[in-house]
């Protein structure tokens, strides 16, 4: 590890020592430009503020930055997931595998349709759902599996993929959870090319955002006519192809349209999603540079050919060198003016699913959730701002070592 700031020295800002930072570095922040506004700007003086050409422009571009066929625009990531697993026709009597070191929301969107989800265990270095685990869970009811690109490093798809065909009751459906992984690559391949439907979310801490929103990408036409048909009440008229006031509604749907005011948001911030990009791995790799080798910490392992998108950074404390715990460190990390976080607490840990799915035990996850910390990473964010971050690690977790 590189030589310490003359910040670590001194005694913790907890204890009433001199902070790191006077002003709270959040752990993630959307970046808005002059261009974004004016562009939002102008979809509010036009005719259309909710789903309208902008929304069909935005889904256009979407697709092609991804590499994908489709792109269908949703109210957030969560109706994305609802659309996708509907489209996937998942329902009651199925199960989908999922990772437990995620949002709810990746499970929530199995149950919303009757299906349960089964929980793989994740790998402890990655933090990724584990394939050989996803291998074990299936049983004849599988129909699908939800990884996770957790903190914007792809899963491991192609060894998902021929689990997936192998499956009994397969192939499966892969739906990617790339909530966090826009612009990232597997293997010389991006994200939005890697499953059979791939769901974003579009919320201002993430890689892109329309405010609130999300989407699903495909190459699929008729999991893309099912998503259109499941964001607009079932209706299996588009507005634009009408030619009266009729319309038939086919399914059951949901108001899960994204608003133009979003889609403006949005194709202006397509623009700058290399640049976002970029920085966001420019502050990764200072962290993985500086953090290289600190005895306290483990740091973020990348498999060989991914490329993550790094929507945020994390480190697990070394606990068996410490004398306090996780929470501990997270309160002095604050008092240093570092706005760490915690992603996630396990699904299968929430009281909502310990009372419906008890007993479930995913030992690895458990133990990454007690030891891990978000740090700081947006594309605003100085080289100086991720030193105060190292300096801070570094002071904290000196501060109570283990003697
Ligand atoms: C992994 C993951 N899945 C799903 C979601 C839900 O996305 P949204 O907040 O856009 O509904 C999030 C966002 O927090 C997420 O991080």
């Amino acid at each position: 590890m590189t030589a310490r700031t003359p910040a670590a020295a001194g005694s913790l800002a907890i204890d009433g020592g001199r902070p790191i930072r006077t002003q709270l570095l959040p752990y993630a922040r959307q970046s808005i430009s002059d261009a974004d506004i004016a562009a939002v700007a102008e979809a509010l003086r036009s005719d259309w503020l909710t789903t309208g050409p902008r929304v069909t422009q935005f889904e256009q571009e979407l697709a092609a930055a991804a590499g994908s066929t489709h792109a269908v625009a949703f109210s957030s990531g969560t109706a994305a997931l609802h659309g996708a697993t509907a489209a996937a026709g998942l329902g009651p009597g199925d199960e989908a595998i999922t990772t437990p070191m995620t949002f709810a929301a990746t499970a929530n969107a199995v149950l919303y349709v009757g299906a349960e989800p089964r929980f793989a265990d994740i790998d402890p270095g990655t933090l990724l759902i584990e394939p050989d685990l996803v291998a074990a869970a299936i049983t004849p009811r599988t129909r699908a599996i939800l990884p996770v690109d957790y903190a914007g490093h792809p899963a491991d798809y192609d060894a998902l993929r021929r689990i997936a065909d192998a499956a009994p009751s397969g192939p499966l459906t892969i739906i990617a959870d790339a909530s966090h992984s826009l612009g990232a690559m597997f293997r010389g391949r991006p994200v939005g090319t890697l499953a059979d439907m791939t769901v974003l979310s579009l919320h201002p801490a993430k890689i892109l955002t329309t405010g609130e929103g999300g989407a699903v990408l495909t190459d699929r036409d008729d999991y893309a006519a099912h998503l259109r048909r499941f964001r607009n009440h079932g209706i299996a008229t588009e507005l634009a192809a009408r030619r009266d006031w009729t319309y038939a509604m086919v399914e059951l749907g949901y108001n899960y349209r994204l608003t133009d005011i979003g889609a403006a948001l949005g194709s202006s911030q397509l623009h700058r999603l290399g640049e976002f990009l970029g920085r966001r791995r420019e502050i990764a790799a200072r962290y993985l540079e500086r953090l290289a080798g600190h005895d306290l910490l483990d740091l973020p392992v990348v498999l060989p050919g991914a490329e993550p998108a790094w929507h945020f950074a994390f480190i697990q404390l070394r606990l068996d060198r410490l004398r306090v715990d996780r929470g501990a460190i997270y309160h002095a990390l604050r008092a240093e003016g570092i706005g760490v976080n915690v992603h996630y607490i396990p699904v299968h840990q929430h009281p909502y699913y310990r009372d419906r799915f008890p007993g479930v035990s995913m030992p690895v996850a458990e133990a990454a959730y007690e030891r891990m910390l978000t740090i700081p990473l947006f594309p605003a964010m100085t080289d100086a701002d991720a030193d105060d971050v190292v300096a801070a690690l570094d002071k904290v977790t000196t501060a109570y070592r283990i003697a």
